[in-house]
């Protein structure tokens, strides 16, 4: 079992992801190119952890605990005795590429290195490696502490102990696994991503983003609507892996709507950025 996790890119989903893991007891470091996002999330962390005790959800000592479980990583050598590394960086294969190169010549021989890409082939990522059978792909949900699921995608490479190590692990995380293939979106991708971007078409023909998100929430009971999904996914990822879609699978039907990539090139990004379908204050 592994005692020590590293977890990469401290965005959304990496900081769901090392609060989940701090949270089940493991030492967990975080790591981001950017000093302040990462301190911003160690910070957020903190906050959802001190409103789970408000809550009820989590005692003081639980909360303290997992506090201590965490701590940020000053840079990518503090990666060196880690026995998995998480990577949550952006939706890019090029940039996590180069980092999962740089990675597999700092950390111990027989670290696991995982990505929780959501479209990229793990078995491409696995082959800038010279450890391609420890790669995988663990593709945890947004928002993690409370989605249930983790997507496992077994690369090529990728050896029967590398799955078997990551099943024990989301057990021991508390998440349930369902295994995707290697192609892709996955599974979630490959359904949910053609369903926002009609959403999306819709809008550009003339709709108006809280009808579509209403008909989906109360017509069929999506928690969220579509656009309001998006906008939480971040439309920088969307359109990433929209293009993947269409670029690798050759078919039409997944041709990102145009207002999408405006978007996108107009930095609205969603609600990370402060502007997507919606404003957020
Ligand atoms: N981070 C951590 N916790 C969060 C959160 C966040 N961003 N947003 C909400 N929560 C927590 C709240 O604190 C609350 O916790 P408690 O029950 O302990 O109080 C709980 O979630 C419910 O929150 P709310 O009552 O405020 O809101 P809600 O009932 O509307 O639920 C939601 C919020 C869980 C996000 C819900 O709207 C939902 O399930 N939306 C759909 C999410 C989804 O589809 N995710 C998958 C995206 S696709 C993906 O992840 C793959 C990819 O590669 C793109
Ligand atoms: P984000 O934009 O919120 O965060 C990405 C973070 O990575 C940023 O803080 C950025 O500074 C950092 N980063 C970029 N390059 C880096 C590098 N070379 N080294 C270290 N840090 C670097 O993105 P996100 O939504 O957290 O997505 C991260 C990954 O998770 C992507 O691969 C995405 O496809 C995947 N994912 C996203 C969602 C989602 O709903 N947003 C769900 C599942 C999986």
């Amino acid at each position: 079992m592994f005692t020590r996790i590293g977890v990469i890119g401290a965005g959304q989903m990496g900081a769901g992801i090392a609060q989940v893991i701090a949270t089940a007891g493991l030492s967990t470091i975080l790591f981001d190119a950017q000093t302040d996002a990462l301190s911003r999330s160690i910070e957020g962390i903190h906050k959802r952890l001190d409103q789970a005790v408000e809550k009820g959800k989590l005692d003081a000592s639980g909360r303290d605990q997992t506090k201590r479980n965490l701590a940020a990583a000053k840079g990518l050598n503090d990666f060196a005795d880690c026995d998995l590394v998480i990577e949550a960086i952006i939706e890019n294969f090029e940039i996590k590429a180069t980092l999962f190169k740089e990675l597999d010549s700092i950390v111990k021989p027989d670290s696991l290195l995982v990505s929780n890409t959501s479209s990229i082939s793990i078995t491409r990522i696995a082959a800038s490696t010279s450890r391609p059978e420890k790669v995988m792909g663990v593709h945890f949900m947004n928002p993690v502490p409370v989605m249930k699921l983790v997507e496992l995608i077994k690369g090529l490479q990728t050896s029967t102990e590398t799955y078997d190590a990551i099943v024990s692990f989301c057990e021991r995380i508390q998440k349930t696994t369902v295994l995707g293939i290697d192609t892709p979106g996955f599974i979630v991708n490959r359904i949910l991503c053609p369903m926002i971007n009609e959403a999306i078409f819709l809008v550009q023909e003339g709709v108006r983003p809280e009808d579509i998100d209403n008909a989906m929430k109360l017509g069929t009971n999506h928690p969220m609507g579509p656009l309001t999904l998006a906008d939480f996914v971040g439309l920088d990822t969307l359109l990433y892996i929209l293009q993947l879609l269409h670029r690798e699978l050759g078919e039409d039907k997944y041709r990102p709507c145009p207002l999408l990539t405006k978007y996108v090139e107009a930095g609205w990004f969603g609600k990370k950025t402060g502007r997507g379908f919606y404003s957020y204050a």
